[in-house]
């Protein structure tokens, strides 16, 4: 696989798919952090004198055209940060499309309608593919948001077209989270949580014989603590899954990986409300759950023993919060948790879309050694999973 900044491209029309999956509020981009995390590679483009035709993605389009998902505000975002014009065109293929792409001289941006306006996106469909690859010299791949997708901007356009790479952003997350888990500076630390144990079991198991010591937190660890003989009143738990947590635990003994649960929670008696009604109860002891509470955060005690879990550790990795931060009453042990990680003295590495605002909540996001910009796509490369991207980026030009 190679890189922008490895290969010689000027004077060309490079076709790079970016994320720009962004949220957006009121006709306009309400976090911007997709669209700066792109720019080192439009900028590198830009200084070889290349000219870009951007492609990306906006939210469910479900293979129609919706207004609300047009990549206009996007594209307007970006002629901000870049300081130059960025022409939107109105679709992602056509020969209205074409002759703008044709019409491109060094330097100047195209930013393409929302590819998901079409169903060959999501389909994979190589008509679709083509329809829109042919725009292009040279495919760069910068969308490691969307890595985990096999679709055609992903998969399809690699096949079809003779030079391709990635991009600095990829190169990043690749670096990181690949060596991160393959060469890990030890002590190792994974922080897991997040409300299910069914979406994070392939992580806990890949990260199990990498570490040296992991945590669980979230509303997952009721499955673990119930998994133990333990009540959990309310809670989230997934009961079907009380084995393989049992054997998780069991596992973790056998290979001397420490594992370390809540020592206490803090609860609301409000189970059935919405969270943000939801208030807090109290804190009790994990083997003092009242019957009537759900449990909503770790408890300080906990904060306190996953710090002595994490103060020797040199590698972290952390994916899912402990608790329903999104409600400021339960936000705490996850706060707890940025806090600590960012007084480490070690790489700290931070994976998935709520952790990702979770920690920049906590206004430690620029102590933190690394934050993916991929939701979905980290917690597949967390599985140590291929991830579609890649894979056609290897075998493109082969
Ligand atoms: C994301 O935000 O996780 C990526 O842009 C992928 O979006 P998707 O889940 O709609 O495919």
């Amino acid at each position: 696989m190679r890189f922008l900044d490895e290969m010689d491209v000027s004077g060309k029309r490079l076709l790079i798919r970016v994320d720009y999956n962004v949220p957006l509020s009121g006709g306009q981009v309400a976090d911007d952090t997709r669209i700066k995390a792109s720019l080192p590679t439009l900028e590198l483009a830009l200084s070889k004198g290349n000219s870009l035709i951007l492609c990306s993605h906006l939210g469910k389009a479900k293979g129609k055209p919706d207004p609300k998902l047009s990549l206009a505000p996007a594209a307007k975002r970006l002629e901000e940060l870049l300081g130059r014009p960025v022409i939107m065109a109105k679709d992602c293929l056509g020969p209205e499309v074409e002759a703008q792409a044709a019409a491109l001289k060094p330097g100047e941006i195209l930013m393409l309608e929302n590819l998901r306006f079409h169903a060959g996106e999501e389909k994979g469909d190589m008509e679709f593919a083509k329809a829109v690859a042919k725009l292009g010299d040279v495919y760069v791949n910068d969308a490691f948001g969307t890595a985990h997708r096999a679709h055609a901007s992903v998969t399809g356009f690699p096949a079809l077209m003779g030079a391709c790479c990635g991009g600095l952003l990829l190169k990043k997350e690749w670096k990181f989270l690949g060596e991160t888990l393959e060469k890990p500076v030890r002590p190792f630390v994974a922080v897991t949580g997040g409300a299910k144990v069914s979406s994070k079991l392939a992580v806990l198991k890949h990260l199990l014989v990498k570490v040296d010591a992991l945590i669980i937190g979230g509303a997952m660890a009721n499955t673990f603590l119930k998994a133990q003989g333990l009540g959990v009143g309310k809670s989230l738990v997934e009961n079907d899954l009380l084995g393989e947590a049992a054997a998780i635990l069991e596992e973790a003994k056998k290979k001397g990986v420490t594992i370390a649960l809540p020592v206490d929670a803090v609860y609301s008696k409000d189970a059935g409300k919405p969270l943000e009604e939801m208030a807090k109860a109290g804190t009790c002891p994990v083997n003092a759950v009242p019957d009537d509470a759900m449990v909503l955060d770790v408890g300080p005690a906990s904060v306190e023993a996953f710090a002595k879990v994490l103060a020797p550790a040199k590698t972290v990795v952390w994916n899912g919060p402990m608790g329903a931060f999104e409600n400021k009453a339960f936000a705490d042990g996850t706060m707890g948790v940025a806090k600590i990680l960012a007084g480490l003295d070690a790489v700290t590495v931070i994976g998935g879309g709520d952790t990702d605002s979770a920690v920049h909540q906590s206004g430690l996001a620029d102590k933190m050694s690394f934050i993916s910009t991929g939701g979905g796509a980290s917690l597949e490369f967390m599985e140590g999973r291929g991830l579609p991207a890649f894979t056609a980026l290897e075998a493109c030009g082969k």
